[in-house]
């Protein structure tokens, strides 16, 4: 089968074509032909070598989530499995192949209505979107700001808080034209990467979701109110400053709360309950998903081209 490796970290041009062998599903796993591959940030954080220290080896397999029918059945896994379209997780590689494996517990029959594009863009980031502003308790009539809402965990993140009651929905993005694309998902207020808005942006915020992380982390953690709470996402932007802890503790008389999420710690049947629910709003049209673009599979370092350059808003698909 054909699929796409990391040959070398760095660029997206250290992304190679290779021919594989078909995966065989181990006991308690699927094997799915896949119809759509979803390419996400994490994908671009793991070529450019940023998670190295986890042990990411050349040869990577990159990929993390697919859409389509299940060919084969490991054993202990019911057969009646076998023809179903599904989309499925499959950890941080084996995604971006024309057959991939995964856990049963990890798959997810798709709706009447829901395309496999849809389904990968929305299946792995919509639960951290949910996730992240539950465990951030936002309430109605609070401020949220999404720090780099133009990905796919931003604009679910973006419609969920509009949809909890939200006070105020401000996101962060790098243009006017994307921040009007936000505003039609909901958004309320556009401020600049940095943070700069027009006057009537909020004066602080109850709750930032932050995907970006970076050198800048530290601006945002001053823009919380009293009581406020960071939920600390991930790291497109890079590694946050060492010391911004410190900023945190000079704030110490805001109370200000601080907390990392991967959705590696909510429990699989949560996720499983959360994603179906959005897939059913998804199929409905009462939750957006946004496909940036479909290209072949041959063309993944484009699609990471695309990426790096920052021309994707939404997500970018991947076809066999
Ligand atoms: N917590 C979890 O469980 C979990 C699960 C999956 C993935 N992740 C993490 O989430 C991140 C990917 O999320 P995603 O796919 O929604 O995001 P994404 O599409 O990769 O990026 C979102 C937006 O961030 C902005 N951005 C990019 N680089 C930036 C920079 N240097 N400074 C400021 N803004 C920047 C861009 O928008 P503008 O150009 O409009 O600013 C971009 O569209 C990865 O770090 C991944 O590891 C976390």
């Amino acid at each position: 089968m054909r699929a796409v490796v990391i040959r070398e970290f760095g660029s997206p041009e250290g992304l190679e074509v290779v021919d594989l062998p078909v995966p065989v599903p181990a006991p308690g796993q699927v094997r799915i032909t896949t119809e759509a591959i979803g390419v996400g940030g994490v994908d671009a954080v793991i070529r450019r070598g940023t998670l190295a220290a986890y042990g990411f080896r050349a040869g990577h397999l990159l990929g993390s989530e697919v859409a389509g029918s299940v060919t084969a059945v490991g054993e202990g896994v019911d057969a009646s499995w076998t023809g179903r379209r599904v989309w499925a997780f499959t950890g941080l590689s084996g995604g971006y192949a024309e057959q991939a494996v995964a856990s049963v517990a990890d798959i997810l029959p798709l709706p009447d209505g829901l395309t496999g594009a849809d389904a990968v863009t929305l299946g792995g980031s919509g639960v951290v979107a949910h996730f992240a502003l539950d465990r951030a308790r936002l309430a109605p009539g609070e401020a949220v700001l999404v720090r780099g809402a133009a990905g796919s965990i931003g604009i679910t993140a973006v419609q969920l808080a509009v949809r909890g009651g939200a006070g105020a929905v401000a996101v962060t993005t790098s243009s006017p034209e994307r921040g009007a694309r936000l505003r039609e998902l909901g958004a309320t207020h556009v401020l600049d990467r940095s943070g700069a808005g027009g006057p009537d942006t909020p004066s602080g915020f109850d709750v930032v979701l932050d995907v970006v992380a970076g050198p800048q982390l530290p601006l945002f953690l001053d823009m919380l109110n009293p009581n406020g709470r960071y939920m600390a996402l991930g790291v497109v932007g890079g590694p946050p400053p060492a010391d911004f802890g410190t900023r945190l503790t000079a704030a110490f008389r805001k109370s200000l709360s601080f907390t990392t999420l991967s959705s590696d710690t909510v429990p699989a049947s949560a996720q499983q309950t959360v994603r179906s629910s959005q897939f059913t709003d998804a199929a409905h049209g009462t939750l957006r998903t946004v496909v940036h673009e479909v290209l072949p599979l041959d063309q993944a370092a484009r699609a990471h081209r695309e990426m790096d350059a920052g021309r994707v808003f939404g997500r970018v698909v991947l076809v066999p």
